[in-house]
């Protein structure tokens, strides 16, 4: 199972279990992970799941369609390359280390 380390805003880490083929947004709800608040259930219009995909994954990932691109524009913390909605994310064997770091504005 590949193991992910969410990391809120404030340095703190969470280290979990998830399964291939898992959404990303869910793995964090499913483990309480402060910081991934998924209001909109995940279909990509609340932008409340946004977080900082790992460097080394990022080009791994599928790009983010038009409309995760434009549901980012409106989150309201700063906007990196690595910016990526969780709930349009799937787990890949690869994620095994990954970390995502955690926007401070959704705690
Ligand atoms: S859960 Fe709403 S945009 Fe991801």
């Amino acid at each position: 199972m590949p193991v992910i380390r969410f990391v809120e805003s404030n340095g703190t880490p969470h280290t979990v279990e998830a399964s291939v083929g898992q959404n990303l947004k869910q793995v964090a709800l499913d483990n309480v992970v402060p910081g991934v608040i998924g209001d909109c259930g995940g279909c990509a219009s609340c932008g409340t799941c946004h977080a900082y995909i790992d460097e080394k994954i990022v080009p791994l990932l599928p790009p983010a369609d038009e409309n995760e691109a434009m549901v980012l524009e409106g989150v309201p913390a700063p906007l990196t390359a690595n910016s990526r909605l969780t709930c349009q994310i799937r787990v890949t064997a690869e994620m095994d280390g990954m970390v995502v770091r955690l926007p401070e504005t959704q705690v």
